[in-house]
């Protein structure tokens, strides 16, 4: 496997700054050396330039315009990438940034699965969204629901399924989002789901899923899936997460299942952060999903 990282220093699609220093965290914590280690090769990107310019709200919209820019042209860059046969790991940044993402790897896929370990569904539409933050919205987005700047980008929608799609981690959910999963019948592990059946389990059925119904696996992992206790660095924290042993169980077997063709990792603020603690916890996770064992 070849990797691509792509940064995208993206902060517009919430409201605290600060998350756009993601991917300097990232690196910093060795996510180059780690994958280099694994006996990969590895090619920085760089970061994407986001707009510093002034972010009016459209309809609802936190810095529409400015996010969908930079959706665009992350699209491209990860298109451009894929086309070249390599891996995507998308490095954010809030996760408004899985737009792009999705846009640039769905079109080759017949049916894209798409595991969303996050807290959150992100299954809000600017009808729905309590805050106006598009990091709340991008997996509605990727399923056709949303403003139309967004839903358009890449020029075709949707960008997934709603049976293609896991959800691992929510314990925070809006009252629109409740409506939409169960309208639309998306597959979610809440951490009752963990708590009860284990975190084996869940991975192994969400593995037997996307096994039958898809061919390809993007793994969209927002850092507050985790319990803020392992993970102190993110904007909207949610007590009574995943366990940082159970997260890398997760990453282990989505290794073994060798069913994930991208990933991105969001959502991790170094100025909320102990030590760039949940930086180094996402760089061992992405060792863990690229292979690496203790013995
Ligand atoms: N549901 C809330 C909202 O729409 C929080 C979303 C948090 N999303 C995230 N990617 N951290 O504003
Ligand atoms: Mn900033
Ligand atoms: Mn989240
Ligand atoms: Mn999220």
């Amino acid at each position: 496997k070849q990797i691509s990282i792509i940064g995208v220093p993206m902060d517009l699609g919430q409201s605290r700054r600060g998350v756009d220093m993601g991917p300097s965290a990232i690196r910093y914590a060795g996510v180059v050396e780690k994958l280099e280690a694994l006996g990969y090769s590895v090619e920085d990107c760089g970061d994407l330039s986001i707009g510093r310019s002034e972010r009016p709200t459209h309809q609802g919209l936190k810095n529409l315009k400015a996010v969908a820019k930079a959706s665009d042209e992350l699209y491209r860059m990860v298109k451009r990438e894929v086309g070249k046969g390599r891996f995507p790991l998308v490095l954010g940044g809030d996760h408004s940034i899985a737009i792009g993402t999705l846009a640039g790897i769905s079109r080759p896929y017949k049916n894209l699965g798409v595991i969303w370990y996050d807290a959150h569904g992100d299954l809000n539409t600017e009808a729905t969204s309590p805050s106006g933050n598009i990091h709340g919205m991008p997996l509605a987005v990727s399923l056709g629901y949303g403003h139309s700047l967004l839903t358009s980008i890449g020029g075709y929608q949707p960008k997934v399924k709603p049976e293609n799609i896991v959800i691992i981690g929510a314990r925070a959910l809006d009252d629109g989002e409740r409506v939409f999963i169960k309208e639309k019948g998306i597959r979610v592990y809440t951490m009752h789901e963990i708590d009860r059946l284990g975190m084996t389990q869940v991975m192994n059925e969400t593995i037997e899923y996307l096994k039958e119904n898809t061919d390809g696996v993007h793994l969209s992992l927002d850092l507050d899936g985790l319990d803020p206790d392992d993970a102190p660095g993110v904007g909207t924290p949610v007590y009574g997460g995943i366990s940082y042993r159970e997260s890398h169980l997760a990453m282990e077997m989505l290794s073994e299942s060798d069913l994930v063709t991208s990933a991105e990792f969001v959502e991790i603020n170094p100025i909320l952060d102990i030590r760039n603690k949940t930086a180094d916890v996402a760089v061992e996770l992405l060792g863990s999903l690229f292979g690496e064992r203790l013995l």
